[in-house]
Formats: C-alpha cells, sequence, structure tokens
C-alpha cells in the first residue's frame, strides 16, 4: 500500500463517537450533529440534525450541547419573513432540503416559500498557511434562487448573541459596532473577564466578532433579540443603530445583526456573506521553566492588531472559498480510493481534528513576536480539558502527517521541552494539564505510562520521517532514549496499565506492541542520528521482544487481548504504528493472519463496524472509528480493507 493511501486512511477525527447511531449504507451521510462554526477549542458550534429532515429544531450549540449559542437566520420574500435557523417559531416554516459535509463546509439546501437558499458554514482549514490557520474566524454565506424562476424581493438576515462569550448567561456583557473601510462588524466580550478560565467548557476571556462586507444595500443593527428580529420582519432593513445599554447576555438578550436587501431577483449575482469569529489573547499559559509565559495566537504575528485580522478575514472571502475548494477535493479525492463512507467520515472530521488545536506563539525577552518558539496546544475536547492528551494526539496524529507533517512537531514540542526540562520521569505524561494552562503534568502515577511513552516515540519519529526535520529528535534525543530503556522493561508484561480505551488488564497484546514498535522507532531515530551502538542495542531488543509477543499473544488464528485467552477477539489497532513507520519489526505473518481474522468478524459485524475489543463490556456495544481505520490500515487484503472501512461507527 502506497504510503499516501495510508496516510489517507488515518485522516479523522481524534474524537471517537458512540457508535449505534444511524448508519446508511449510501452516499448519504446522517451525522447526529452539524459542524457550524468550528475553528478552535472554544469556537465550536455545532446544530443537532433534524429528526425528520424538513427543519432545525434547535438552536445551534457549543460542542457540549449544554450551552446555546444563539444565532438567527431570516429570509424574507416578497414581504414574508421566513427563520431557518434558530428560530423556534412554527410560524413561515422553511423546509431542509438537503445537507452537504465537505473537510471545510456544511451546506445546506433550504426552501423558503418561493426561494431556495444555498446556506454554507464554512471553517476553513490551512495547513501550510499558519497565520491563516490560527485566525478564530469561519463563514456562512446565501445564495439565494427563485423556484419559480420570476424574480422575487428578497432580503436576508443574520445575527449572533453574546451567548459566545461566557458559560455564565447572567454575566455583563458590553459591545461595539465599527464601520470602517468597507466592512461593518460586531464585537462583544463580557464587562469583566475571566483570564484563563471556563464555564461549562465555554471561554470567559474571549471577543466574539460578527461582520461584513458593507454595501449600499447592507444595514446593521444591535439591541433586544424580539426588537431587532421583528424589525428585520417588518421593513426588510435595519435600523444601523447601537443599543448602548449594556447589561447580562440574557437580560433582553442582545443580538447584533446584518441584513442585506438583494432586490428583485431570480438569482443571487454573489453570495451573501457573514464572518463569525471567537477570539482569545492569550490563548494558552505554558511553563517549562522557572516561569510560566503567555502565548498569543500565531496570526497577531502578520496583525498589529486583531481588528486588522477581522477585516482581512471579511475581504479575504473569494480567496479562502478557492483555498477550500481545493483543499476539500484534495481530501475527497484521496478517501474516496478507499470507500465513500470513509470519505464521508473523514469530511465529518477534518474540521473537527483542526479546530482541536491553537498555534501559538510568545513574546521574547526583547518585547518581539518569537518566531523560534512557535508550539501548538491541543485541546481533548469532548472528553476533557486536557492539553496535548498523548493518545488523543496519537489518533489524531495521521491527520496533521496528511496536512502538514510539521504541524505534528508544534504539537510534540511543549510535550518534550516540559518533560526534558522536569526530568524526573522514565516514562512520558499523558498530557499537559488542563487547558488554557499548561502548567504541565507532574503526576508520577505510571498507570498510563506505556501507552504515553509508546505514543510519543512513534510519534516523535513519524514526525521526523514525514517532515524532513530532525530537530527534535536530536534536541530530545537523551529523554528519548531514557523512555525507550523504560519501555524495554517494561512493555512486554504490560501490569497495572490503563490503555486508552479504558482496558486494564495485565498482559495487554495491544498495548505491548505498541511498546515494543516504540523501541524499535528508537532504534531508527538513533539510526539516522548516527547513534551506531543505540542502533543495534533497541533493533536487537526490538526484535527479540516481537518475536517473543508473537508467542504470547497469538492463540489459534488470532491476537489475543491478553495473553492467553483465547476467547478475546481485538482489533489490534497498535500495528498500524508499525506500518505507518516502516519499522517492520513485527512478523509479516501476523498482518496475514490478522487479515483472515477480521475478514471472519467482518461476516458477522454490526452496522456500526467492529468493537475495537470484546474483552469488557462496555467496549462490545462500542466502535472508535480512528481505531477502526488504524486497523484497517493494518490489513493485506484489500477487500477487507474495504469491508472495514465500509463498516465504519457513524
Ligand atoms: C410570517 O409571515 C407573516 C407575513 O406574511 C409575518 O407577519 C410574520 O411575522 C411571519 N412570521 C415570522 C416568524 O417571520
Ligand atoms: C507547513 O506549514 C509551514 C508554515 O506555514 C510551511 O512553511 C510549510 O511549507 C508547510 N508544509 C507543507 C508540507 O505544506
Ligand atoms: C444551490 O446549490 C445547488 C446544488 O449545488 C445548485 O445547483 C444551485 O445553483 C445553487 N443555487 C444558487 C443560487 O447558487
Ligand atoms: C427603526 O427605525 C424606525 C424608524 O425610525 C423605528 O420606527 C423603529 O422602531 C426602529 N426599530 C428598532 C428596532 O429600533
Ligand atoms: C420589485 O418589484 C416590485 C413589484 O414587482 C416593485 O414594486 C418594486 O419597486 C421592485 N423593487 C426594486 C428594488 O426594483
Ligand atoms: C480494491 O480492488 C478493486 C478491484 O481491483 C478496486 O476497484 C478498488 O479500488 C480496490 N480498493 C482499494 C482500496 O484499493
Ligand atoms: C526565543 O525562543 C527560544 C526558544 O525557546 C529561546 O531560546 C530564545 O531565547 C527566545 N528569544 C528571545 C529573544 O526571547
Ligand atoms: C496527569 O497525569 C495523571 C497520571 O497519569 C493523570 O491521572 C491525569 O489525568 C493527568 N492529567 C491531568 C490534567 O491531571
Ligand atoms: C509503577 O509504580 C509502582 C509503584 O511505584 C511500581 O511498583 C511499579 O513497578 C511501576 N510499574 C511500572 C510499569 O512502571
Ligand atoms: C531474547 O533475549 C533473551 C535474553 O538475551 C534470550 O534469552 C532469548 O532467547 C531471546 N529471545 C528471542 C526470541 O530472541
Amino acid at each position: 500500500m502506497p504510503a499516501d493511501t495510508l496516510l489517507t486512511f488515518s485522516l479523522l477525527s481524534f474524537l471517537a463517537w458512540r457508535s449505534k447511531a444511524q448508519f446508511t449504507s449510501s452516499r448519504n451521510f446522517y451525522p447526529a450533529a452539524y459542524p457550524l462554526a468550528v475553528r478552535s477549542p472554544y469556537l465550536n458550534a455545532w446544530i443537532q440534525s433534524p429528526k425528520d429532515t424538513t427543519t432545525f429544531e434547535s438552536w445551534p450549540y457549543h460542542w457540549d450541547d449544554k450551552n446555546i449559542m444563539g444565532v438567527a437566520g431570516f429570509v424574507r420574500v416578497d414581504g414574508k419573513s421566513f427563520g431557518w435557523m434558530g428560530d423556534t417559531s412554527s410560524e413561515n416554516q422553511t423546509s431542509l432540503v438537503s445537507t452537504e459535509v465537505t473537510p471545510t463546509r456544511s451546506k445546506f439546501t433550504i426552501l423558503a416559500g418561493r426561494v431556495q437558499l444555498n446556506v454554507t458554514f464554512l471553517s476553513p482549514i490551512e495547513p501550510s498557511n499558519w497565520v491563516l490557520q490560527s485566525l478564530p474566524f469561519t463563514y456562512i454565506s446565501i445564495e439565494v434562487a427563485t423556484t419559480d424562476g420570476s424574480p422575487h424581493n428578497v432580503q436576508v438576515y443574520f445575527d449572533t448573541s453574546a451567548e459566545w462569550v461566557s458559560g455564565d448567561r447572567s454575566k455583563l456583557a458590553r459591545w461595539t459596532t465599527t464601520v470602517s473601510d468597507g466592512t461593518a462588524y460586531h464585537q462583544a466580550t463580557l464587562f469583566q473577564q475571566s483570564s484563563m478560565s471556563e464555564i461549562n467548557n465555554v471561554a470567559e476571556d474571549s471577543t466574539m466578532y460578527f461582520g461584513m462586507a458593507s454595501s449600499s444595500s447592507s444595514s446593521w443593527q444591535t439591541g433586544a433579540d424580539a426588537a431587532i428580529r421583528q424589525q428585520f420582519i417588518r421593513d426588510g432593513t435595519l435600523n444601523n443603530t447601537m443599543d448602548i445599554s449594556f447589561r447580562a447576555i440574557k437580560d433582553y438578550f442582545v443580538v447584533f445583526a446584518h441584513a442585506v436587501d438583494l432586490g428583485n431577483i431570480t438569482k443571487s449575482s454573489s453570495p451573501t456573506v457573514w464572518s463569525l469569529g471567537l477570539v482569545r489573547d492569550p490563548v494558552i499559559t505554558f511553563s517549562a521553566g522557572v516561569n510560566s509565559h503567555a502565548r498569543s495566537p500565531y496570526f497577531l504575528t502578520h496583525f498589529s492588531t486583531v481588528d486588522d485580522a477581522v477585516k482581512f478575514f471579511i475581504k479575504d472571502y473569494k480567496n479562502a472559498v478557492k483555498r477550500a475548494d481545493e483543499l476539500d477535493f484534495k481530501i475527497m479525492k484521496d478517501a474516496s480510493v478507499i470507500s465513500s463512507n470513509y470519505a464521508d467520515l473523514v469530511a465529518f472530521g477534518a474540521r473537527q481534528t483542526m479546530a482541536g488545536i491553537d498555534i501559538t506563539v510568545p513574546r521574547g525577552t526583547d518585547g518581539k513576536w518569537n518566531m523560534s518558539d512557535v508550539k501548538a496546544f491541543m485541546k481533548d475536547t469532548g472528553t476533557s480539558q486536557r492539553i496535548n492528551p498523548v493518545e488523543g494526539l496519537f489518533s489524531a496524529f495521521p491527520a496533521f502527517l496528511y496536512l502538514n507533517s510539521s504541524l505534528g512537531g508544534l504539537l510534540l514540542d511543549p510535550l518534550l521541552e516540559f518533560q526534558a526540562y522536569v526530568g524526573n520521569r522514565q516514562f512520558s505524561a499523558p498530557d499537559l494539564g488542563s487547558y488554557p494552562r499548561a502548567t504541565g503534568n507532574t503526576s508520577n502515577a505510571n498507570n498510563t505510562a506505556l501507552e504515553s511513552t509508546g505514543n510519543m516515540l512513534v510519534m516523535a519519529l513519524a514526525h521526523a520521517q514525514l517532515s524532513g526535520d530532525g530537530t527534535l529528535v536530536s534536541r530530545y534525543y537523551d529523554l528519548l532514549k531514557g523512555w525507550t530503556d523504560y519501555l524495554s522493561a517494561h512493555t512486554l508484561h504490560p501490569q497495572n496499565q490503563h490503555s486508552a480505551d479504558g482496558l486494564d488488564r495485565s498482559d495487554q497484546s495491544n498495548l505491548a506492541i505498541k511498546g515494543i514498535i516504540g523501541i524499535a522507532a528508537m532504534a531508527k531515530i538513533s539510526k539516522a542520528l548516527n547513534r551506531e551502538s543505540d542502533y543495534q542495542t533497541y533493533s536487537a531488543k526490538a526484535s527479540n521482544l516481537s518475536a517473543r509477543w508473537t508467542k504470547l499473544a497469538t492463540s489459534g488464528d488470532h491476537i489475543t487481548s491478553v495473553y492467553g485467552d483465547s476467547q478475546s477477539r481485538p482489533l489490534v489497532y497498535n500495528l498500524y504504528a508499525d506500518v505507518l513507520l516502516r519499522t517492520n519489526v513485527v512478523d509479516s505473518s501476523i498482518y496475514s493472519q490478522q487479515t483472515r481474522f477480521y475478514k471472519t468478524l467482518t461476516t458477522t459485524a454490526q452496522a456500526f463496524g467492529l468493537p475495537y475489543d470484546d474483552i469488557a463490556q462496555e467496549a462490545q456495544d462500542f466502535a472508535k472509528a480512528p481505531w477502526t481505520i488504524f486497523t484497517a490500515g493494518t490489513v493485506t487484503q484489500n477487500e477487507t480493507q474495504g469491508r472495514l472501512s465500509y463498516h465504519l461507527p457513524s
């Protein structure tokens, strides 16, 4: 299998989602929720799939489904208004005709009276330009056409609320509107921000921006939700006035609105585009050394003010669309080679994965941006506040390797720097603390030692191999070597170890082989850095352990979940690392054996695919997309690979 295919095979979200949701075997893809504005750990808004597919029944929510992120969309056709998003009124219903998810976009086709709306939520992915990637902004665009071919009089409207800036809606907010350089944008923030903190997963130190290119046909207004929306419904235009009675978010919910009068049209000549963003600065504090320091979003190295960045983003829409088209096309083309279900999953996972990270830079001692200290941080979104959760990073790593392998290095860097500095452990920590304060994890608990240490060695080599950049492996060689010695001593018989899946029985085969591949990875690192004697030591060690592992872990025709338990049938997804890194430390017969075995399993698989392990009761009912795909990447037979990736959890 070519490397490109392998990489593509694993491009997906680090979020594993519940299995027994609806599964469709066709190109129609019905996720439980659609990503709307998904761009950073805190700009992460979704909308629940409509039950009957005709209309959205809920407001958009933050990813956790706990906080409404108020937005409302209306279209006015020949004087009659239709709510197409966020409006709970059943009057003047719109109907959702179709949906489409691409790596960067969620597209909705909506019928409202005599017009059809194409509404697109674009969350750009900009892997090869970190200024653009770190801009925490998204686009919402609307194209309109009449359904009867005759001209109709059309106005469109969209608003947001101050709900975006706090998880506690009784807090006081303030806001303003700026009209300048051909743009008009609102911004809102808390009266008193709480720096570096979150409530109900929502950041308490953000500023929301919502704007558009202004023209003679656009208008804006801020004020109480009911009044502003009624204003549009009645007149189809807004007053260009600002409500300045600052108050609690939920006190006559202030909304920030923009409307555009499209006039008498049969088809809009260009899309109406709004930009929505959530900016935090600093985004994280990090300590590896005496002082903890604040780190800013990378885009500030290019723009002198956030306002400049907002205006740039608003004006860059056409170019952003072009880049998004190219990326969507490339990703979907690569993923479709495997299967259309796989392509759907990749489309769904790509922006989720990229929105998990913040690319950051600090000020140097000279007060200037320190461009030689760029680091990225990932939030364990969906599960916890953990920073750079090593097992989550591992499951997402192929996505970074595919999109821009250097991003993998930015994410490994702070984990390595902190641990080299602390230097009190022989194994890797599982994370760097809790978002947004990366204080590091100094716990000495060793129950995730094998999982984390194996993952770190595998990722360190993968990053070096794919980026051609040996800086990290060479700078942290001694740290990695210490970790390899730890694996050499402990990995063959995992004791009191907690796997990424929460399994903790002794002698877990899948965990043991990860550690062994980690040692083989270090052998390759040593070789590349001309440490010949380390290379000899570690490659011999890895081969020796691998041979012993094969005996211990095999029972009859398959690898067992724990040594000797012949009834267990795990997905040995950690073998994927051996394939990816070309360490070739695992006997090739294991791959053909497992391929035959998975082939048998897939014949009786449930619609959601294969459980990742069938030992623990809970594991029997769960499939995890990343592990299913990693496993598919280890399968040597095209047909079985197809079946694994066909039966995907969705
Ligand atoms: C529905 O349309 C009527 C006019 O035909 C209007 O008075 C009413 O406010 C509209 N309702 C909504 C929710 O837009
Ligand atoms: C990755 O991003 C960096 C920073 O923008 C860029 O210099 C590099 O060319 C990119 N690499 C790839 C493979 O796109
Ligand atoms: C809306 O999308 C459909 C399907 O992609 C397309 O055929 C149609 O031309 C679009 N309408 C407008 C007004 O752009
Ligand atoms: C907008 O202006 C019109 C005309 O002055 C006024 O009647 C209306 O109440 C205003 N709407 C709002 C929501 O302030
Ligand atoms: C749109 O058409 C209506 C009647 O068809 C007309 O009264 C109105 O002036 C037109 N508006 C514009 C902006 O052309
Ligand atoms: C598997 O083989 C079939 C037939 O040779 C081919 O059409 C398909 O593209 C292959 N699939 C993969 C994933 O290589
Ligand atoms: C920039 O960061 C590097 C790496 O952390 C550090 O060695 C250097 O001293 C920093 N430069 C300044 C001017 O602070
Ligand atoms: C830190 O490490 C310990 C021990 O491995 C682990 O239990 C904990 O979840 C980690 N993360 C945080 C944020 O405490
Ligand atoms: C974990 O720590 C315990 C207590 O310090 C020790 O007995 C045990 O050998 C350690 N296990 C591993 C795998 O490091
Ligand atoms: C692994 O190494 C041990 C100790 O050097 C040796 O006794 C054993 O025979 C080796 N096993 C294999 C399978 O190479």
